[in-house]
């Protein structure tokens, strides 16, 4: 992966930064302000305020934002003189994730020219552990970004299998003749509709010294038209995005792998368009999932809960310590909860808090929402078990995850709706418009947590 590289910096870059000059440039080190001085070794030193109350995410926000003012080969940071919890992982995360740049597409040649992080002051092992966890996140946000019209299931499950059996993960990848043979009838029913068939893709890390199993399922819809209950032009736009789930299970696991964490992983991916074909299914055409209530099939653009209830299903066949789904699933999480929050639903009330405390450690932003068993008799199906939407658009995040339930078995699970911060609609931060790889560091972060408490 090309991109910026962190160093351990010197206190030397600090001691030869000429004060004078700073005074002399009016700098006072307010949040996000910025001067750029000349240096004797590098081309010039870039200083950027935090203020009088830094905090891990002014850190990481500022880190961010310099990163992309940068024109020279290094950039200097003043992190020896902050000192707060994390520091150096905010440094790493916002130069790192703030300074990515998809440019596979762009024939010019005029991106960030930043090569080098040098961090003053930074601590070893918080440096190397923050990078494994941007490069995870970065690859998923390279597999999110990229077109549809490049990432086939089968493309798609090749990249996955390229980057897991490099971190020493065990790769199965079902085809279709297998997808069949598994009766995989959920999956094979929004991959009707398509000529590109459909793929799962099944990580399986399992390290020396793990005394526990956590279960991954991700949404890999690698293009989602809405189907024959085709979506409106404007609705479609970014629907490339729709397979951010699977890209950000698949790279949690290859970040896991490479960080060691010893807990026993395995990350299940169904990957699939939704097309429109000939044979596409229909409105009113019920499937038969692996394992689970039978579906009648409303709306087809409600096809995220289909090819996750087959995921599920396989999922339950490892007997995990804990299941979690991730999925660009509703647009009603996005209404409920914004861009930038994503929605957590849990089995249980422990379940839940163990997600949001990871969650918060990780410094992503997740919020959650009821699993409101009230609700649950509006997706009650007058000819199968259970059908794929309800009647009413309220409440539309609890219903999807509902049905979710119906599959997940009885062991702890939990689903993750990221349908709004699976992309960032602008540059700021750590963020930068396009895939936002959400998810990744936190679910790094659930396995650190179960690695601990066993
Ligand atoms: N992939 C979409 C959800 C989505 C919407 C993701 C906006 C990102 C941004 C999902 O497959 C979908 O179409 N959901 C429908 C469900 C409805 C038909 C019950 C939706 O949210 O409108
Ligand atoms: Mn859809
Ligand atoms: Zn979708």
């Amino acid at each position: 992966m090309e991109g910026l590289v962190p160093v351990n910096g010197s206190e030397e870059a600090l001691e030869s930064i000429d004060h004078t000059a700073l005074e002399a440039a009016g700098f006072e080190g307010k949040p996000g302000q910025t001067v750029t001085l000349p240096h004797p070794e590098a081309k010039a030193v870039l200083l950027v305020g935090l203020g009088e109350e830094a905090s891990f995410e002014s850190i990481r926000s500022a880190s961010g934002n310099a990163v992309r003012n940068v024109k020279t080969a290094h950039v200097v940071n003043l992190l020896a003189r902050v000192d707060i919890e994390g520091a150096t992982r905010a440094v790493v995360e916002g130069t790192l994730l703030g300074g990515y740049q998809f440019r596979a597409y762009k024939t010019s040649d005029d991106g960030l020219d930043a090569e080098v992080v040098d961090i003053v002051g930074a601590d070893d092992t918080e440096m190397d552990a923050a990078v494994l966890g941007c490069e995870a996140t970065i690859l998923a946000r390279e597999w999110v970004d990229t077109p549809a019209k490049d990432k086939s299931p089968e493309t798609l499950a090749g990249l996955i299998e390229e980057s897991a059996e490099a971190a020493g993960i065990s790769v199965e990848i079902w085809d279709k003749p297998r997808i069949e043979t598994e009766r995989l009838g959920a999956l094979l029913g929004v991959a009707a509709g398509s000529d590109r068939d459909p793929r799962v893709v099944i990580l399986q890390y399992r390290p020396d010294g793990a005394k526990t199993h956590l279960a991954l399922v991700g949404k890999g819809i690698i293009f989602d038209t809405g189907g024959l209950s085709l979506k409106t032009a404007a609705l479609m736009e970014e629907m490339k995005d729709d397979m951010s789930g699977a890209a950000a299970v698949s790279a949690a696991t290859i970040g896991i792998a490479r960080l060691g964490i010893p807990v026993n992983v395995t990350a299940i991916s169904p990957l699939t368009d939704n097309a429109v074909g000939g044979d596409a299914t229909r409105p009113g055409d019920v499937l038969r999932p692996v394992d689970g209530p039978t579906i009648e099939v409303l709306n087809t653009d409600a096809e995220g809960r289909l090819i996750l209830a087959d995921g599920l299903g396989l999922a339950k066949r490892f007997e995990p310590d804990l299941t979690i789904d991730v999925a660009t699933l509703t647009g009603a999480a996005a209404v409920a909860l914004g861009k930038q929050v994503a929605a957590v639903f849990g089995s249980d009330p422990d379940v839940s808090a163990q997600i949001l405390a990871a969650a918060a450690q990780a410094a992503e932003e997740f919020w959650e929402l009821p699993l409101f068993k009230g609700y649950r008799k509006s997706i009650d199906s007058n000819i199968a078990d259970i059908k794929n939407i309800s009647s009413g658009r309220y409440g539309g995040a609890i219903v999807a995850a509902l049905f979710l339930a119906e599959y997940a078995g009885d062991g702890p699970w939990a689903h993750v709706d990221i349908a709004g911060p699976a992309r960032s609609a602008e540059t700021t931060g750590e963020f930068v418009k396009g895939a936002s790889g959400v998810g990744v560091r936190t679910l790094i972060e659930v396995a650190r947590q179960m690695a601990e408490t066993g």
